[in-house]
């Protein structure tokens, strides 16, 4: 996993929490990294999944409700950090047309280690349309917070269901996606 979304995961500490449940989460961690994370380097994916697990347990939250605040965290993080063409787009629908030729390859095309997931979006209409995600990490539910963080984003309200999930067996996930 990219540096930067262990950036991105500590910068969400520090807003949402404080400086001391940081150094907490990473004491209680054990990571072969130390807790020292560069945005172009790549880590283990179990220290992201780790440093998520003891951040909920000392905030008493769910993982999953964790991991979807920090999905939505996370979009507004990489918009900022990320290249500057990713900034043309309008809306949600337009982006997530794009989001596997364009952003994602981007990602690729700088850090040629990154393994980035698989995402089709096919319209249905103007507003709605079904979202396609294949990862060997399966953080689908990352995913949805991502998805909700584009919405707040372009000023959008997102509603999903999620008909097919990797966690139940199916190869891939798929969303109904509608826009307001
Ligand atoms: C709605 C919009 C987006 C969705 C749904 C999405 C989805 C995801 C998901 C689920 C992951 C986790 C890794 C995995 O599943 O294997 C990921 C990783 C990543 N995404 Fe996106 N993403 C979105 C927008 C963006 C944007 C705007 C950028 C900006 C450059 C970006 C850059 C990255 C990077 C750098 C990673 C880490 C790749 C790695 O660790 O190797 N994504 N994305």
């Amino acid at each position: 996993m990219q540096g930067i979304i262990f950036n991105a995961l500590e910068e969400f500490v520090l807003e949402n929490a404080s400086m001391e449940v940081w150094n907490q989460v990473l004491d209680d961690s054990e990571l072969a990294s130390g807790g020292i994370y560069t945005a172009g380097a790549v880590y283990d994916d179990s220290e992201v999944l780790k440093l998520a697990t003891s951040l909920c347990r000392i905030l008493k939250l769910p993982i999953n409700d964790g991991l979807k605040l920090f999905g939505t965290f996370l979009f507004g993080f990489l918009l900022k950090n990320g290249p500057i063409e990713i900034q043309v787009y309008k809306n949600t629908q337009a982006l997530l047309v794009e989001l596997e030729s364009v952003v994602h390859r981007n990602v690729k095309r700088l850090h040629p280690d990154a393994y980035t997931p698989l995402f089709e979006y096919i319209p249905t209409t103007r507003q709605s349309g079904e979202l396609t995600y294949y990862s060997k990490r399966k953080l689908c539910i990352v995913a949805e917070g991502l998805l909700t963080g584009a919405a707040n984003n372009y000023h959008q309200t997102v509603s999903v269901e999620h008909t097919e999930c990797m966690h139940d067996g199916f190869e891939r996930c798929k969303w109904n996606v509608t826009f307001s």
